[in-house]
């Protein structure tokens, strides 16, 4: 039955009675009476008079209410041939007693804790077990570099960090420590201990007594009870990239974002208590967050911790094998992911290996699902493949085919409809909201629903600038696109400096100032252009100092790995190229969609009338060699 048009209509008509009858599917200590309160600036906080506790909701409800028994999450790691499944209860004991541990280094509600960890089950116990306390935990990527964690940790000012010795990256060990200590070194207030998940990749040498080995330190812990949390207590802070070098912390609260999430498990993705999902993503993102770790566990489902590559791990039959050993029913994944898949096997030969019975429907996001993608997805499993369109900053799908109350005909290159409880408009510059099929800037009129950012860690102004302020009573998204005439949103890409590699969310803004700080380097712009793979990737152009006498190849390679071990090897910036100008407006704007169209190699130019020197784009050209 097609419940949508009520379903959305009621959450934008009613939204305190319609998110009531949400929350209610919440175990909570004490249940919400206020649900909605406007703030000033437009947004709101949600369940204010709420108490409960997300760990509570995602563990310890299933253990007490018959699900003790059941699989939980599964760890499935083809980089060091491991495998392993808790159950409902064995997770929670673990996450209890990681929590006393916690709890005995002096960490308590409200205290911040970095987690920099690869993709271990442990990464998901201490977030959990952060949750549990009342900590508020910030997960850190573990392909950022040393620099921008002391960046998040100088942001967060955590009490504790927590680490695991070393990641893997198909068959490379990435060392963890050095990074850390490299980071608590740039950092100027750093946390005062360090707890480490030993792993037998490498073993990490200890700083006594600040650094302490977790598997040691456990011995005779207390379990900890979960703390009884506000709804409007922060969970997490998960820092995100902007249009400066400095990351935005995202700020989650508790009670809007476990009902949120629970509505999207049962309305978007269509998962049934008891069913498995597979999220190849990382603990690090915010898809990771939402649906590797509290999504599915809230929904009384199984969730598949992955610790590997869609390819090389071994082959593009990977993700495959684990929807078949698993008996997976919702598979979620990047474009660029299967992407790789279809570059190494475009028959899909491997697939035919695996049973794929189970696999009920796929998921994309992070990207925009190219139609070719989405085309040879549909065409090689035989599966709806559905696009979903969300952000860090909504920590749930803003747009998607609500499959669970209703099913909606797929159309290629968009993301559906909005989901209910987002109001999306697309509106003009001057903030008028533009009729079908012209594109403009995608904005949601406010109050956000529940689930989303509350505002940017120690900062409301930056929240106000740069979520609230371009349009007034809208959150700008920073993305631009279109509504068909049914009502289909179609997400074109940013507006902003921020861009998608690989399904990771880098600023160019940020590599620029890296670029910028190298002592050759005069001027330099970064710009995103086409990639099969990555979908984007990052391009450097820079213009040397006068009186500097440096071979083009040699600084070129200088500032790749400047980049490198400022931001991390997940930059991917490859190709930094030495040109004697870069295209500008009269009033010195350096222009960017010009430079796109150049690197891209497009055909038709769009050089606009302000160009202050029409005569560099054909020097730029042949610089670029396009
Ligand atoms: N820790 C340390 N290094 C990491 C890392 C991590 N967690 N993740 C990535 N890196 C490194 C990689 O090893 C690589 O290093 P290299 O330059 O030395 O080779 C670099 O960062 C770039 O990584 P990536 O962009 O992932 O490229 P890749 O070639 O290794 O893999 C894909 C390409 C498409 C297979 C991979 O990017 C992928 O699976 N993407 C899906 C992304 C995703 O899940 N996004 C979340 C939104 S759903
Ligand atoms: P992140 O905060 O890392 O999730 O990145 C969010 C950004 O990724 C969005 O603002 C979009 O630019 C892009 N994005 C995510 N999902 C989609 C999608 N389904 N279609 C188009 N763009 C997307």
């Amino acid at each position: 039955m097609n419940t949508y048009p009520h379903e959305y209509e009621s959450s934008l008509q009613q939204p305190q009675k319609f998110w009531q009858q949400q929350a209610q599917r919440l175990h909570w200590f004490t249940e919400p009476t206020e649900i909605l309160r406007p703030r000033a600036d437009g947004t709101a906080d949600w369940f204010v008079d709420g108490e409960l506790n997300m760990a509570f909701c995602a563990l310890d409800y299933h253990v007490d209410n018959g699900r003790a028994d059941q699989t939980a999450l599964i760890y499935d790691s083809p980089v060091t041939g491991q495998k392993q499944a808790y159950t409902y209860r064995q997770l929670r004991d673990e996450v209890a007693r990681f929590a006393g541990l916690l709890k005995k280094q002096h960490v308590k509600k409200g205290d911040r804790v970095i987690i920099y960890m690869p993709m271990i089950p442990q990464a998901a116990i201490a977030m959990l077990a952060c949750a549990r306390l009342g900590a508020v935990h910030s997960v850190v990527f573990g392909g950022f570099a040393a620099n921008e964690l002391a960046i998040r940790i100088d942001d967060a000012e955590p009490k504790l960090l927590i680490t695991a010795s070393c990641g893997i990256e198909v068959d490379k060990v990435i060392p963890y420590k050095p990074l850390v200590d490299k980071a608590l070194e740039l950092a100027a207030k750093p946390p005062q201990h360090v707890l480490v998940w030993q792993r037998e990749q490498c073993q990490a040498e200890l700083q006594l007594p600040r650094d302490c080995d977790w598997q040691q330190a456990l011995a005779g812990v207390t379990p900890a009870e979960c703390a009884t949390m506000q709804a409007t207590d922060p969970l997490y802070i998960l820092y995100t990239s902007g249009t400066t070098g400095k990351p935005k912390g995202v700020v989650r609260d508790t009670g809007g974002y476990a009902t949120a999430l629970l509505y999207s498990m049962r309305t978007v993705y269509g998962i049934q208590p008891g069913q498995v999902m597979f999220v190849a993503s990382d603990v690090g993102w915010v898809v990771g967050h939402s649906y590797i770790v509290y999504g599915p566990l809230l929904a009384g489902a199984t969730t598949i911790l992955y610790e590997g590559k869609p390819v090389r791990t071994p082959d593009a039959g990977a993700f495959w094998r684990v929807c078949e050993d698993y008996q997976v029913n919702v598979l979620f994944s990047a474009p660029t992911a299967f992407r790789a898949i279809k570059k190494e096997d475009p028959q899909a030969q491997l697939l035919k290996h695996y049973n794929l019975s189970h696999l009920q429907r796929i998921y994309m996001a992070g990207e925009r699902l190219d139609p070719a993608t989405l085309q040879w997805t549909q065409g090689v499993t035989g599966k709806p493949v559905y696009d979903h369109w969300w952000q860090t900053e909504s920590g749930w799908p803003i747009c998607a085919n609500p499959v669970g109350i209703a099913e909606y005909p797929v159309k290629p290159g968009s993301s559906t409809l909005p989901v209910p409880g987002y109001d999306v408009r697309i509106l003009a510059t001057d903030g008028s909201e533009l009729g079908a099929n012209e594109q403009g800037a995608v904005a949601i009129k406010l109050p956000l629903p529940p689930g989303c950012l509350t505002s940017i860690w120690r900062n409301e102004a930056r929240f106000n600038a740069g979520y609230l302020r371009e349009y007034a009573g809208f959150y700008s998204s920073g993305d631009g696109g279109y509504k068909d005439d049914d009502g289909y949103v179609y997400i074109m890409g940013r507006t902003d400096d921020v861009i998608n590699v690989a399904g990771h969310r880098l600023s160019t803004g940020e590599m620029e100032e890296v670029l910028a700080m190298d002592p050759a380097v005069a001027e330099c712009a970064v710009i995103a252009v086409a990639d099969d793979l990555k979908g984007q990737v990052p391009l450097g152009l820079v213009i040397v100092k006068d009186g500097v006498d440096i071979a083009p190849e040699d600084l070129s390679q200088r500032l790749i790995q400047r980049v490198r071990d400022e931001i991390g090897a997940v930059a991917c910036l490859r190709q930094v190229h030495v040109v004697s100008k870069l295209p500008k407006t009269r009033s010195g704007k350096i222009l960017r969609r010009l430079l796109r169209q150049l690197a891209d190699g497009e055909p038709q130019l769009y050089v606009p009338s302000t160009i202050d020197d029409p005569g560099c784009v054909a020097e730029l050209q042949q610089q670029l060699g396009r």
